[in-house]
């Protein structure tokens, strides 16, 4: 386990945000509360708020991403900060330059921000751990570690959509949990929240040693896990991540595990359908529940501006 300690400051306030675990319930629920504040400047004509105006925040994107980066970027736009996107593939990383000597040369340019995802898990860790005191590191990401603003907006969206009493929730998360950051840092979240069950359902290949001791039950079979439940969870296959022959075939894991609309029918008639994206239509899931009345799927892009505004504006120690 990496020490989660080390994103707080000495008043138990968050200077970095790193992962979910080790995290308590206040703080979840003050993110939570923060980025609905931050709902509504998103929905107004002018999406802007002074707070951050002055700071300087660095994307550093190791990895690809579509939503993570874009929304990052607009968060910080909306809170007045400057914002830089670092293009890794063409910056002197490819020249050789160590990760410490890519930081130490852009903390000379006074930032006061980081935003990394890397394949690496722990890299942000290290980036906090080696960063100027006054900079905050977020991580969007690290190997197959945590991806904790995903696991906050994914909280955000269930409150939204089921309101904050998360004891009477039964929410099941479906497909890759092995290679899956986003899995784990759903999991400490709606164990954090009280929950009142987690499920995990994957094959035994997909599954991490002693799941159990996550917290959450564990299930091999799509229609045996996804009885009654209000939230389903599904998760993308991380081909980059495997090693060896963990499956059959797309096709053969679909026919197993992919959600349809069938098998929709043995949740709760008002469930919720969540993918933190992006999707592979057709191998986790059928296009007709991807985009039917149950999906919430682009509900969680838009929240994970404002779910992102709140870390944001939270770690640099402003609040609405
Ligand atoms: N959910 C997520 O992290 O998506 P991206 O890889 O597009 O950022």
């Amino acid at each position: 386990m990496i020490n989660s300690k080390i994103q707080l400051d000495e008043q138990g306030r968050l200077k970095h945000f790193l992962t979910i675990e080790g995290l308590n319930r206040p703080i979840l629920d003050e993110i939570l509360d923060t980025a609905e504040s931050f709902a509504g400047v998103t929905e107004q004509q002018v999406k802007k708020v002074p707070l951050l105006r002055g700071k300087t925040i660095v994307n550093l994107f190791f990895e690809a991403s579509t939503r993570t980066r874009t929304t990052f970027e607009l968060a910080a736009k909306r809170l007045s900060a400057d914002v830089l996107n670092m293009n890794i593939n063409t910056s002197s990383a490819v020249k050789g330059e160590t990760l410490l000597d890519t930081l130490r040369n852009l903390e000379a340019m006074h930032v006061d921000m980081f935003v990394v995802r890397h394949a690496d898990s722990g890299s942000a860790h290290f980036f906090a751990r080696h960063a100027a005191p006054h900079i905050s590191l977020l991580n969007a990401g690290d190997g197959r570690h945590a991806h904790p603003t995903q696991a906050m907006l994914d909280m955000f969206t269930i409150r939204r959509a089921k309101g904050p009493d998360f004891g009477r929730l039964r929410v099941a998360i479906v497909g890759d949990i092995l290679h899956s950051r986003v899995a784990r840092s759903q999991i400490h979240a709606l164990n954090i929240l009280n929950t009142g069950e987690v499920r995990i359902i994957a094959p035994k290949t997909l599954v991490p040693a002693a799941a159990e001791s996550l917290g959450v039950e564990v299930f091999h079979h799509l229609e045996e896990g996804i009885r009654d439940v209000d939230v389903i969870i599904m998760l993308r296959l991380q081909r980059e991540r495997m090693q060896g022959a963990l499956l059959p075939s797309e096709h053969e894991y679909f026919r197993l595990f992919g959600l349809t609309e069938e098998r929709l029918g043995l949740a709760r008639p008002d469930v919720t359908v969540m993918h933190p994206g992006p999707i592979n239509r057709g191998v986790e899931m059928a296009s007709e529940v991807a985009d039917g009345s149950h999906s919430v799927i682009l509900q969680q892009v838009s929240n994970g501006i404002a779910v992102r505004m709140a870390v944001m504006s939270l770690c640099m120690g402003r609040s609405t």
